[in-house]
C-alpha cells in the first residue's frame, strides 16, 4: 500500500524516508502473526500489508463473548500476534517500531508493526524468532514444576521490557488462587451458555479432522479434568472435585502478569508481554498452561490482585513447567485468509 493511501485510511503515516519492507519479509512477520496464541485459537485477527510493515486489526467476527463478553482476552490474543510479527522483523534484521492503538479513529487497529532501518540481527533476536513455530500450549502432566531462579528472573525481565508486571506466587498466594480457581471453574462447568460457547471452538475430530483451521482440536485437550486440562469443556466431567486443584497449585510454578490499567491499551500491552514470556520459556524448554478461570470472572479479578498483593490489574495467569510428554500444534486459518480484502 503507498503513503498516500495509508494516509487516505486514516493509518498513521510510517516514515516515508524509512525502509520497504519487501513483500517475502512482509509474508514472514504474517506467518509469525499466524502462530500466536489466541483465546480457543479463534485467531481475531485481519492483517493489513503497509509499505513497511503490518497493522493488526480485532476481528470481532472472531468474537467468544461468554467467556469474553468485554473482549479482554481478544485483544490481548491480537497482542500476542502484534509481538510475533515484531519478533520476526527483528530476527530478519530489522529494528521495528510498533505503534500500539495508533488512531484513534479507527479502534480496531490494535497496532501497526513498522520496519525503520536494516541492522544486523542480534543472535538473542534470530534465536527468539526461531521459538515463534515452536510455542504452544501445554495441557498435559508435568515432569517438573521447579523454574530456575534465573530462568523466572528472564521470563520477568520479558515482560517488564513490554511494560508489564510478572509476579511469582508464593505458596500462601497459590493456595487462595486454588480457592478461587476452584470457584471459577466451578461457575463455568455450571453455565449452560458458556460450556455450549466452548463446544462451539472444540474440534472433536471425525472425517473432515484434516480441515480443521481453528478452535482446539481434541489431540490438544488434556487427558485429565482441570486443572491438567486448562479448558473447561464437555469431554471431562465437570468441576474438579475438593483438593484437586490445591494439590496441583501447590507444586506449580503460578505466574501472574498484570498491567497498571484496565483499558484496551493494558489489554494490548498484556498480550505483548504474555508471548513475549512464552518465547522466552519455549527457547528454555518450558512450557505453559493458562488458568485463565480466576480472570475471566470479572468479580474475581479484585481478589486475585489482592492474593499477589499486586497493584495492577491481572491480566493472565499461567502454570510454567517443563513437560512430561509433549502436546501436539494446534492448527491455524491460511495466511491468505488472513489479510484484509
Ligand atoms: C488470552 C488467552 C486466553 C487463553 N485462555 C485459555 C484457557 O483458559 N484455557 C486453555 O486451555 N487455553 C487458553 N488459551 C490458549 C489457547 O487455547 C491457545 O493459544 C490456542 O488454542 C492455540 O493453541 P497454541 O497456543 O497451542 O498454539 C488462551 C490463550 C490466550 C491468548
Amino acid at each position: 500500500m503507498t503513503a498516500a493511501a495509508e494516509s487516505r485510511l486514516g493509518v498513521p503515516e510510517g516514515d516515508p524516508a524509512g525502509p520497504v519492507l519487501p513483500q517475502e519479509e512482509l509474508l514472514v512477520a504474517a506467518e509469525a502473526a499466524r502462530w500466536a496464541p489466541s483465546i480457543h485459537n479463534s485467531q481475531p485477527w485481519l492483517l493489513r500489508r503497509l509499505r513497511d510493515g503490518l497493522g493488526i486489526v480485532e476481528d470481532t467476527a472472531r468474537a467468544v463473548p461468554v467467556i469474553d463478553p468485554h473482549g479482554r482476552d481478544r485483544i490481548i490474543s491480537c497482542g500476542t500476534a502484534v509481538l510475533n510479527a515484531a519478533v520476526a522483523l527483528r530476527g530478519l534484521g530489522y529494528t521495528v517500531d510498533t505503534a500500539t492503538l495508533p488512531d484513534p479513529a479507527e479502534p480496531a487497529l490494535v497496532a501497526t508493526v513498522r520496519v525503520t532501518a536494516r541492522v544486523p540481527a542480534s543472535a538473542a533476536d534470530t534465536d527468539l524468532a526461531r521459538m515463534v513455530p515452536l510455542r504452544h500450549t501445554h495441557r498435559r502432566v508435568y515432569r517438573s514444576h521447579a523454574v530456575a531462579e534465573e530462568d523466572l528472573l528472564d521470563l520477568r525481565q520479558a515482560v517488564a521490557v513490554e511494560g508489564a508486571r510478572l509476579s511469582v506466587a508464593d505458596a500462601a498466594a497459590r493456595r487462595r488462587l486454588a480457592h478461587l480457581l476452584r470457584r471459577a471453574v466451578r461457575a463455568q462447568a455450571a453455565d449452560p451458555e458458556l460450556r455450549s460457547e466452548v463446544e462451539r471452538w472444540v474440534r472433536r475430530g471425525g472425517s473432515n479432522a484434516g480441515e480443521v483451521v481453528d478452535g482446539i482440536p481434541s489431540s490438544a485437550l488434556g487427558t485429565s479434568p482441570f486443572p491438567v486440562d486448562s479448558l473447561v469443556h464437555g469431554g471431562h466431567r465437570g468441576a474438579p472435585e475438593a483438593g484437586e486443584v490445591e494439590e496441583e497449585l501447590a507444586r506449580s510454578t503460578v505466574l501472574v502478569i498484570s498491567t497498571r490499567g484496565d483499558t484496551r491499551h493494558d489489554w494490548v500491552v498484556a498480550g505483548l508481554a504474555l508471548e513475549r514470556l512464552l518465547l522466552v520459556a519455549t527457547a528454555k524448554g518450558l512450557v505453559a498452561t493458562f488458568a485463565e478461570q480466576a480472570l475471566q470472572d470479572t468479580s474475581l479479578r479484585p481478589e486475585v490482585a489482592d492474593v499477589l498483593g499486586i497493584w495492577g490489574l491481572p491480566q493472565v495467569l499461567l502454570r510454567v513447567g517443563r513437560p512430561l510428554v509433549d502436546a501436539p500444534l494446534t492448527p491455524r486459518r491460511p495466511l491468505a485468509e488472513l489479510f484484509e480484502v
